[in-house]
């Protein structure tokens, strides 16, 4: 399965953007080469995420998140949760969501 999320070129070189997925919405930034797109969910009960100073923080009781390894920084969310990062693949201009391939 492929599913075109952007386009690479309207991913921001800082911050991140918020991009839509089926239905919800998910974070897309440029973290060094790669890019990275996560469920814009925190691991507490759920909140959404803002970016800043390279990480996601938790609107709702302010859980964070590196943004580079995805790692719980501080914050009500579990010790040990990960953001929910998605498979991707940059493919003709385009960033893509991949599954079972
Ligand atoms: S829902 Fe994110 S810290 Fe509580």
């Amino acid at each position: 399965m492929k599913h075109e999320i952007c386009k690479v070129d309207d991913i921001p070189p800082t911050g991140s953007m918020i991009a839509s997925f089926f239905g919800r919405e998910i974070h897309v930034w440029r973290s060094g080469e790669r890019i990275r797109a996560a469920a814009n969910v925190c691991l507490h009960f759920g909140g959404p995420l803002d970016c800043k100073d390279g990480r996601l923080v938790c609107q709702w009781h302010g859980a964070s998140f590196d943004m580079a390894s995805g790692d719980r920084l501080d914050g009500p969310a579990p010790k040990g949760s990960r953001l929910m990062f998605l498979s991707t693949r940059v493919e003709d201009g385009a960033l893509n969501y991949v599954w079972g391939e």
